[in-house]
Protein backbone atom coordinates (compact mmCIF):
# COMPACT_ATOMS: atom_id res chain seq x y z
CA UNK A 1 0.00 0.00 0.00
CA UNK A 2 1.23 3.55 -1.21
CA UNK A 3 2.51 6.03 2.23
CA UNK A 4 0.27 8.19 3.02
CA UNK A 5 1.01 11.42 4.67
CA UNK A 6 -0.61 14.85 5.96
CA UNK A 7 1.98 17.77 6.01
CA UNK A 8 1.50 21.32 7.49
CA UNK A 9 2.37 24.64 5.62
CA UNK A 10 2.33 26.96 7.86
CA UNK A 11 3.55 29.51 5.26
CA UNK A 12 4.82 32.68 6.85
CA UNK A 13 3.13 32.29 10.42
CA UNK A 14 3.63 31.89 13.89
CA UNK A 15 5.96 32.74 16.65
CA UNK A 16 7.86 31.15 19.37
CA UNK A 17 4.82 31.23 21.93
CA UNK A 18 2.08 30.34 19.31
CA UNK A 19 4.71 27.35 17.98
CA UNK A 20 5.19 26.34 21.30
CA UNK A 21 1.23 25.95 21.84
CA UNK A 22 0.62 24.62 18.64
CA UNK A 23 3.06 21.36 19.20
CA UNK A 24 2.39 20.51 22.38
CA UNK A 25 -1.49 19.73 20.62
CA UNK A 26 -0.33 18.29 17.76
CA UNK A 27 2.11 15.63 20.18
CA UNK A 28 -0.79 15.49 22.53
CA UNK A 29 -2.92 14.76 19.84
CA UNK A 30 -1.04 12.71 17.07
CA UNK A 31 -0.72 9.34 17.62
CA UNK A 32 1.69 6.54 15.26
CA UNK A 33 -1.03 5.39 12.64
CA UNK A 34 -0.41 2.27 10.14
CA UNK A 35 0.54 3.56 6.58
CA UNK A 36 -0.10 7.31 7.60
CA UNK A 37 2.56 10.00 8.56
CA UNK A 38 2.70 13.49 9.96
CA UNK A 39 4.75 16.34 9.24
CA UNK A 40 4.64 19.93 9.62
CA UNK A 41 6.96 22.59 7.61
CA UNK A 42 7.81 25.40 9.34
CA UNK A 43 9.65 28.82 8.82
CA UNK A 44 13.04 27.97 9.01
CA UNK A 45 14.05 30.10 12.22
CA UNK A 46 11.69 27.63 13.79
CA UNK A 47 12.98 24.92 12.62
CA UNK A 48 15.27 24.45 15.98
CA UNK A 49 12.35 25.05 17.98
CA UNK A 50 10.25 22.39 16.28
CA UNK A 51 13.45 19.78 16.40
CA UNK A 52 13.57 20.31 19.88
CA UNK A 53 9.62 20.00 20.72
CA UNK A 54 8.98 17.10 18.21
CA UNK A 55 12.31 15.27 18.35
CA UNK A 56 10.68 10.82 19.66
CA UNK A 57 7.43 11.85 18.52
CA UNK A 58 5.61 10.27 15.57
CA UNK A 59 5.72 13.99 13.33
CA UNK A 60 8.05 15.37 10.84
CA UNK A 61 9.50 18.02 10.19
CA UNK A 62 10.47 20.16 7.45
CA UNK A 63 11.23 23.65 5.85
CA UNK A 64 8.94 25.61 2.99
CA UNK A 65 12.34 26.12 0.51
CA UNK A 66 15.58 25.02 -0.16
CA UNK A 67 18.65 26.44 -1.91
CA UNK A 68 19.38 24.99 -5.27
CA UNK A 69 23.01 25.48 -4.09
CA UNK A 70 24.98 23.33 -1.32
CA UNK A 71 26.57 26.05 0.49
CA UNK A 72 28.57 29.47 -0.71
CA UNK A 73 28.29 33.27 -1.11
CA UNK A 74 24.28 33.38 -1.53
CA UNK A 75 22.93 35.78 0.71
CA UNK A 76 19.52 35.27 2.33
CA UNK A 77 19.64 31.76 0.93
CA UNK A 78 19.74 28.31 3.30
CA UNK A 79 20.93 25.36 2.26
CA UNK A 80 19.67 21.40 2.06
CA UNK A 81 22.34 20.22 4.67
CA UNK A 82 21.90 22.72 7.22
CA UNK A 83 18.04 21.90 7.14
CA UNK A 84 19.63 18.42 7.63
CA UNK A 85 21.41 19.78 10.32
CA UNK A 86 17.83 20.84 12.43
CA UNK A 87 16.79 17.58 11.77
CA UNK A 88 14.49 18.34 8.92
CA UNK A 89 12.79 14.77 6.52
CA UNK A 90 11.09 17.43 3.77
CA UNK A 91 11.43 20.29 2.32
CA UNK A 92 8.22 21.93 -0.48
CA UNK A 93 9.80 22.90 -3.49
CA UNK A 94 7.86 24.83 -5.85
CA UNK A 95 5.11 26.29 -4.24
CA UNK A 96 2.88 28.07 -5.83
CA UNK A 97 3.55 31.09 -4.04
CA UNK A 98 7.58 30.33 -5.04
CA UNK A 99 6.72 30.18 -8.23
CA UNK A 100 4.01 33.05 -8.62
CA UNK A 101 5.72 35.95 -5.84
CA UNK A 102 9.34 34.64 -6.06
CA UNK A 103 9.76 33.82 -9.76
CA UNK A 104 10.85 30.67 -9.53
CA UNK A 105 11.29 28.89 -12.68
CA UNK A 106 11.01 25.11 -13.66
CA UNK A 107 14.20 24.98 -13.86
CA UNK A 108 14.93 26.35 -10.56
CA UNK A 109 12.57 24.04 -9.23
CA UNK A 110 14.19 21.02 -10.72
CA UNK A 111 17.35 22.28 -9.20
CA UNK A 112 15.80 23.09 -6.08
CA UNK A 113 14.49 19.66 -6.32
CA UNK A 114 18.01 17.57 -6.80
CA UNK A 115 19.68 20.02 -3.99
CA UNK A 116 17.10 18.43 -1.65
CA UNK A 117 17.82 14.97 -2.46
CA UNK A 118 21.51 15.65 -2.86
CA UNK A 119 21.32 16.98 1.04
CA UNK A 120 19.03 13.65 2.03
CA UNK A 121 16.18 15.46 2.18
CA UNK A 122 12.49 14.32 0.92
CA UNK A 123 11.17 16.79 -1.33
CA UNK A 124 7.70 17.92 -1.63
CA UNK A 125 6.74 18.80 -5.28
CA UNK A 126 3.89 20.83 -5.66
CA UNK A 127 2.66 21.76 -9.11
CA UNK A 128 -0.78 23.40 -9.94
CA UNK A 129 -2.62 25.40 -12.71
CA UNK A 130 -4.32 28.80 -12.20
CA UNK A 131 -7.97 29.56 -12.49
CA UNK A 132 -7.34 30.94 -15.94
CA UNK A 133 -5.26 27.94 -17.13
CA UNK A 134 -7.85 25.92 -15.84
CA UNK A 135 -10.57 27.71 -17.91
CA UNK A 136 -8.79 27.80 -20.33
CA UNK A 137 -8.44 23.98 -20.46
CA UNK A 138 -4.94 23.80 -19.68
CA UNK A 139 -4.62 21.93 -16.22
CA UNK A 140 -2.84 18.96 -17.50
CA UNK A 141 -0.42 21.35 -19.97
CA UNK A 142 0.69 23.23 -17.41
CA UNK A 143 1.13 20.37 -14.55
CA UNK A 144 2.74 17.97 -16.91
CA UNK A 145 5.29 20.48 -17.80
CA UNK A 146 5.66 21.63 -13.90
CA UNK A 147 6.25 17.72 -13.52
CA UNK A 148 7.96 17.04 -16.24
CA UNK A 149 10.53 19.83 -15.94
CA UNK A 150 11.78 17.85 -12.50
CA UNK A 151 11.46 14.28 -14.06
CA UNK A 152 13.74 15.72 -17.07
CA UNK A 153 16.45 17.04 -14.80
CA UNK A 154 16.57 14.17 -11.98
CA UNK A 155 15.25 11.25 -13.91
CA UNK A 156 11.98 9.29 -12.58
CA UNK A 157 14.42 7.04 -10.34
CA UNK A 158 14.46 10.25 -7.57
CA UNK A 159 10.93 9.82 -7.55
CA UNK A 160 11.27 7.26 -4.91
CA UNK A 161 12.40 9.32 -2.38
CA UNK A 162 10.02 12.56 -3.23
CA UNK A 163 6.49 13.45 -2.68
CA UNK A 164 4.16 15.34 -5.12
CA UNK A 165 1.82 17.51 -4.29
CA UNK A 166 -1.04 18.77 -6.54
CA UNK A 167 -2.64 22.17 -5.48
CA UNK A 168 -4.91 24.46 -8.19
CA UNK A 169 -3.88 27.76 -7.53
CA UNK A 170 -7.38 28.80 -7.78
CA UNK A 171 -8.01 26.85 -4.15
CA UNK A 172 -4.95 28.40 -2.29
CA UNK A 173 -6.42 29.72 0.95
CA UNK A 174 -9.33 30.70 -0.92
CA UNK A 175 -11.77 28.50 1.08
CA UNK A 176 -12.30 27.12 -2.72
CA UNK A 177 -11.32 23.93 -2.67
CA UNK A 178 -10.91 21.16 -5.83
CA UNK A 179 -14.05 19.12 -5.61
CA UNK A 180 -13.28 15.13 -4.96
CA UNK A 181 -13.40 14.54 -8.48
CA UNK A 182 -11.30 17.44 -9.90
CA UNK A 183 -8.27 16.83 -7.32
CA UNK A 184 -8.87 12.92 -8.37
CA UNK A 185 -9.08 13.57 -11.83
CA UNK A 186 -5.39 15.91 -11.93
CA UNK A 187 -4.06 13.03 -9.45
CA UNK A 188 -4.84 10.40 -11.63
CA UNK A 189 -3.60 12.54 -14.75
CA UNK A 190 -0.13 12.97 -12.98
CA UNK A 191 -0.02 8.72 -12.18
CA UNK A 192 -0.20 8.36 -15.31
CA UNK A 193 2.19 10.96 -16.58
CA UNK A 194 4.49 9.04 -14.41
CA UNK A 195 3.59 5.89 -15.05
CA UNK A 196 4.52 6.35 -18.80
CA UNK A 197 7.90 6.64 -17.44
CA UNK A 198 7.83 4.00 -15.03
CA UNK A 199 4.57 2.30 -13.66
CA UNK A 200 6.41 0.83 -10.71
CA UNK A 201 7.35 3.94 -9.30
CA UNK A 202 3.82 5.90 -10.49
CA UNK A 203 2.15 2.97 -8.45
CA UNK A 204 4.26 3.98 -5.49
CA UNK A 205 4.38 7.49 -5.14
CA UNK A 206 2.66 9.63 -2.45
CA UNK A 207 0.53 12.47 -4.24
CA UNK A 208 -0.85 14.90 -1.84
CA UNK A 209 -4.09 17.43 -2.37
CA UNK A 210 -3.37 21.02 -1.32
CA UNK A 211 -5.67 23.91 -1.36
CA UNK A 212 -8.08 24.68 1.03
CA UNK A 213 -8.33 21.23 3.25
CA UNK A 214 -10.36 21.32 5.84
CA UNK A 215 -11.85 19.31 8.58
CA UNK A 216 -15.12 19.37 6.89
CA UNK A 217 -14.11 18.17 3.28
CA UNK A 218 -10.72 15.85 4.27
CA UNK A 219 -12.12 12.74 4.14
CA UNK A 220 -14.02 13.24 0.91
CA UNK A 221 -11.14 14.73 -0.80
CA UNK A 222 -8.97 11.51 0.92
CA UNK A 223 -11.07 8.95 0.03
CA UNK A 224 -10.43 9.26 -3.67
CA UNK A 225 -7.87 6.62 -4.75
CA UNK A 226 -5.09 8.75 -6.30
CA UNK A 227 -5.07 11.01 -3.50
CA UNK A 228 -2.56 10.02 -1.00
CA UNK A 229 -2.65 12.56 2.05
CA UNK A 230 -2.63 16.28 2.09
CA UNK A 231 -0.87 19.79 1.95
CA UNK A 232 -2.60 21.94 4.78
CA UNK A 233 -2.20 25.39 4.75
CA UNK A 234 -4.90 27.64 6.99
CA UNK A 235 -5.98 24.86 8.86
CA UNK A 236 -2.38 23.33 9.63
CA UNK A 237 -2.70 26.08 12.41
CA UNK A 238 -4.90 24.85 14.37
CA UNK A 239 -4.14 22.06 15.99
CA UNK A 240 -7.93 20.59 16.54
CA UNK A 241 -8.73 20.81 12.70
CA UNK A 242 -5.08 19.66 11.72
CA UNK A 243 -5.63 16.70 13.72
CA UNK A 244 -9.11 16.18 12.33
CA UNK A 245 -7.68 16.15 9.08
CA UNK A 246 -4.85 13.51 10.21
CA UNK A 247 -7.92 11.50 11.10
CA UNK A 248 -9.31 11.68 8.12
CA UNK A 249 -6.79 10.35 6.24
CA UNK A 250 -6.70 7.02 8.22
CA UNK A 251 -7.21 3.87 6.20
P1 LIG B 1 -4.61 26.47 2.27
O1 LIG B 1 -4.85 25.15 2.93
O2 LIG B 1 -4.52 27.61 3.24
O3 LIG B 1 -5.55 26.72 1.14
O4 LIG B 1 -3.15 26.40 1.61
C1 LIG B 1 -2.79 25.31 0.84
C2 LIG B 1 -1.33 25.35 0.58
O5 LIG B 1 -0.85 26.21 -0.12
C3 LIG B 1 -0.49 24.34 1.23
O6 LIG B 1 0.82 24.36 0.71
Amino acid sequence: MRARLVAGNWKMHGSLVANARLLDALKAGLKQAEGLGYAVCAPFPYLAQVSEALSGSPIAWGAQNVSEHDSGAYTGEVSGPMLREFGCRFAIVGHSERRGLFKESDKTVAAKFSAAQRAGLTPILCAGETLEQRERGETENVVGRQLDAVLDAAGVAALANAVLAYEPVWAIGTGRNATPQQAQDVHAFIRSRVGARDRRLAGNVTILYGGSVKPENARELFAKPDVDGGLIGGASLMAEDFIAICAAARR
